[in-house]
């Protein structure tokens, strides 16, 4: 399926694209789904009546329908869609109305997006917060996220599978706990959401976040399911034409969700455009997907524990991080070792903290060097990071 991806024909053929965790390459039948708007319908949907903006607003209800089906969702209002998963994940922390003293539940890995709107509601109506800490082997430690629990926590709110090391939670164990204790349940599913199958029924999860852009998707598109009952209580993070019924110069009458947290014009070809990559991804079959990149990690894991003054950041074993490996090269930074990759091989990998600052900071590191694999990638791929990344630790390694 390679050849559906414009950037592996021409001159850069041989790039080693290892960067999928920050965002994807798009297949050819995502960039024509969204050409297509541009090109025959480039209207507005949800106002105008005439038929270019009437075939908008059957497209983007189309997208919706498709995104509700691959998560699993009861219905279509269920799906917001944002211009990112950071912005799904301030719609819930910033709607939500707090009682002083509630308590928020994350882990310490993760993403700002998933943490700094949670510092902001601390601040400003006197949340708390509890991390569930990672023990040295870098898996999630369930005792510890059961101690956190009590009646005063309101939101568990939590990454599906981390960026760093790729390790995930249990999630339909950690919802069920939640909801003993009558709190609510976040999912940040960026990384988890390419890379297997996900059922919000089935996981019976209050919100689950997503970025398209890490799915084959559009840049700057994400996706917010949320249980529709809850929906109607957040309040939207951005208002105004296109969110509401009706407005005086008094008061504004709010329209169900989703439509109330998509105020604004939206961006149609980019909602399209994820349609038509949930597609893509369900024609492939996430089952399939979820084996080839832990098939790619396997390899990749074992010829870099061969190379001497590296070393792989826990947990050791492929099968426990996905798609996911970061490293780091002894006497290195791992911005020099990306660097170095990208002139040597044109293997393009990710560097530094991974927007996982607290993680990094907590454990006095630097950062680390991050290969993220996909379905486009292949054997060869993973050979030639292999042996680039051996060059440069047997030439620049102190
Ligand atoms: C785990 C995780 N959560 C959230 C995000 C933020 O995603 P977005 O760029 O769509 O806002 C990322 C991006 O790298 C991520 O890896």
């Amino acid at each position: 399926m390679r050849k559906d991806f414009p950037l592996y024909s021409g001159a850069s053929k041989d790039y080693i694209y290892l960067d999928s965790a920050c965002q994807t390459l798009r297949p050819i039948p995502v960039i024509e789904a969204m050409s297509r708007y541009y090109l025959d319908y480039p209207a507005c949907g949800g106002r105008s009546v005439h038929r270019l903006a009437t075939q908008v607003s059957i497209e983007v209800d189309e997208a919706r329908e498709k995104v509700a089906s691959f998560l699993g969702a009861g219905r279509a209002e269920e799906i917001t869609f944002t211009k990112s998963c950071t912005e799904a994940l301030n719609l819930v922390a910033k709607g939500l109305r707090y009682r002083r003293g509630d308590v928020v539940v994350t882990t310490d890995f993760e993403h700002n997006s998933n943490h700094v709107p949670w510092l902001q509601m601390q601040s400003a109506h006197g949340i708390k917060r509890k991390f569930v800490i990672t023990p040295p082997s870098g898996l999630f430690d369930i005792e510890a996220y059961k101690k956190a629990m009590s009646r005063e926590v309101r939101m568990v709110s939590m990454v599906h599978t981390n960026n760093i090391s790729g390790t995930g939670i249990p999630a339909k164990e950690v919802v069920e706990i939640a909801h003993d204790y009558g709190a609510l349940v976040m999912i940040d599913g960026a990384q988890a959401a390419p890379h297997q199958e996900v059922d919000v029924g089935h996981l019976d999860v209050d919100f689950y976040a997503l970025s398209a852009h890490k799915m084959l998707g559009p840049s700057g598109m994400g996706v917010l399911y949320g249980r529709f009952e809850l929906l109607k209580t957040l309040e939207p993070l951005i208002s105004g034409g296109g969110g509401v019924s009706l407005t005086t110069h008094e008061k504004a009458d709010f329209l169900p969700p989703p439509e109330r947290f998509e105020a604004g014009l939206q961006n149609y070809a980019g909602i399209i455009g994820t349609g038509a990559a949930v597609d893509y991804l369900s024609r492939l079959g996430m089952r399939e997907i979820m084996e080839h990149d832990l098939r790619l990690n396997e390899r990749a894991t074992s010829r870099l524990r061969a190379i001497p003054n590296l070393s792989i950041l826990e947990p050791a074993e492929a099968k426990h991080r996905g798609s996911i490996l970061s490293f780091n090269i002894k006497g290195m930074s791992s911005h020099d070792v990306a660097m170095i990759l990208d002139e040597i091989g044109k293997v393009m990998i990710r560097s530094g903290m991974h927007c996982v600052h607290p993680y990094f900071v907590a454990r006095n590191l630097e950062g680390c060097a991050r290969a993220s694999f996909y379905i486009y990638n292949n054997i060869d791929d993973v050979d030639r990071f292999g042996d680039k990344v051996s060059e440069v630790a047997s030439k620049f390694s102190m």
